[in-house]
């Protein structure tokens, strides 16, 4: 099973093909963003990878991180936990002034995802 270490959390094994998204939230039990409910639209479920970026990424993260000029973010709600992985979280609830953090995102990758490499 890879692991996922997000910066200032314990380093949690997480289910092989799970959304990182979820798995930040769910297994690494960080009160990351996802006001989009995981579909490529809000950017606010965006980490900082310090270890083990994948380096695929779907169509919908390239054009919606080039439409907004983000760079050195990746978004995890189109990333899937193949591998060890180190994170920053560095867009979460506490401190943003929203109410919760989005509704709960789909178990797959939303919507279906066209892969590339970045
Ligand atoms: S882009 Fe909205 S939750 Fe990922």
């Amino acid at each position: 099973m890879p692991k996922l270490s997000v910066e200032g959390f314990e380093t949690v094994e997480v289910e092989s093909g799970k959304r990182l998204v979820l798995a930040i939230e769910q297994d690494a039990g960080v009160d990351i963003l996802h006001a989009c409910g995981g579909n490529a639209r809000c950017t606010t479920c965006r980490v900082e990878f310090v270890d083990g970026e994948p380096e695929r990424m779907t169509v919908a993260e390239r054009d919606v991180l080039a439409a907004r000029g983000l760079s050195g973010v990746r978004l995890s709600c189109q990333i899937i936990c193949d591998q060890n992985m180190t994170v920053r979280a560095i867009s979460r609830l506490a401190g943003s002034g929203r109410k919760d953090a989005g509704h709960e995102p789909a178990a797959e990758i939303e919507p279906p995802p066209e892969w590339i490499n970045k």
